[in-house]
């Protein structure tokens, strides 16, 4: 069994009942976060890019904890910039790396990276027996039908918000392309300006494909199915 903890914007736990993996923890000064930096517990951290709202507060919490964070090097290297001694798993697009849970794929998000060499990216994280796609910040572009044919996943959390990523249209065709059997909106109304009536992204998704859309309020949690 999968626990998805969703925790606001990308900030998401999934938890096997062994291994703790978080992404983008983004929790001091986002005033959707449901928990604080000081008491989130993980073993992972995955970093989709270097933007404020998703490094966050990652280097701090894998200082505590000792998780390690799995990133593209020049984002791991903002990371080290903040706190010493950390652990990492530095990669790339494309790459696979095999983690006690399992396994987790780097691919690509179409998005700036917020450091300098970088580049933003997606996860598909394989825990137990699920295959989850976190798409990180990104527009909905034509490789999302790849990881349909290359990972079939069976839940695709996806940003909504606009603005800065694909809005709840184009994340509605990110779905009918991932063909995942399960989506879970994420990254809006966290400010104004990437507020979103989830609701009717729910209703537009269930119209077009044959996905279940997981409307998640910070702090609530499923298991996955
Ligand atoms: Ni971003
Ligand atoms: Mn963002």
């Amino acid at each position: 069994m999968v626990k998805l903890t969703y925790y606001g914007h990308s900030c998401v736990l999934l938890d096997d009942g062994r291994h703790k993996v978080l992404t983008d923890p983004f929790l001091t000064g986002n005033p959707q976060a449901s928990v604080r930096a000081e008491d989130v517990a993980c073993d992972y951290i995955l970093l989709s890019h270097a933007h404020g709202d998703h490094l966050g507060d990652a280097p701090e919490i894998a200082k505590r904890t000792g998780a390690a964070i799995v990133a593209i090097p020049e984002v791991l290297g903002a990371c080290e910039q903040r706190a010493q001694g950390l652990q990492g798993v530095p990669m790339n697009l494309g790459g696979t790396v095999k983690l006690p849970f399992g396994k987790v794929r780097m691919v690509p998000a179409l998005h700036s990276s917020g450091v300098a060499g970088g580049i933003a990216c997606g996860f598909i994280i394989y825990i137990a027996d699920k295959v989850v796609y976190f798409a990180g910040d990104t527009a909905l572009f034509p490789y999302m039908k790849l990881i349909a044919e290359q990972d079939a996943p069976d839940y695709a959390l996806l940003p909504i918000g606009d603005n800065y990523t694909m809005g709840p249209d184009d994340a509605a065709r990110a779905a009918e392309w991932l063909q995942a059997r399960h989506v879970i909106p994420i990254h809006y109304n966290t400010w104004p300006v990437i507020a979103q009536d989830a609701a009717h992204f729910k209703a537009i998704t269930e119209a077009a494909t044959t996905a279940e859309v997981h409307i998640l309020d910070p702090g609530t949690s499923c298991q996955l199915v």
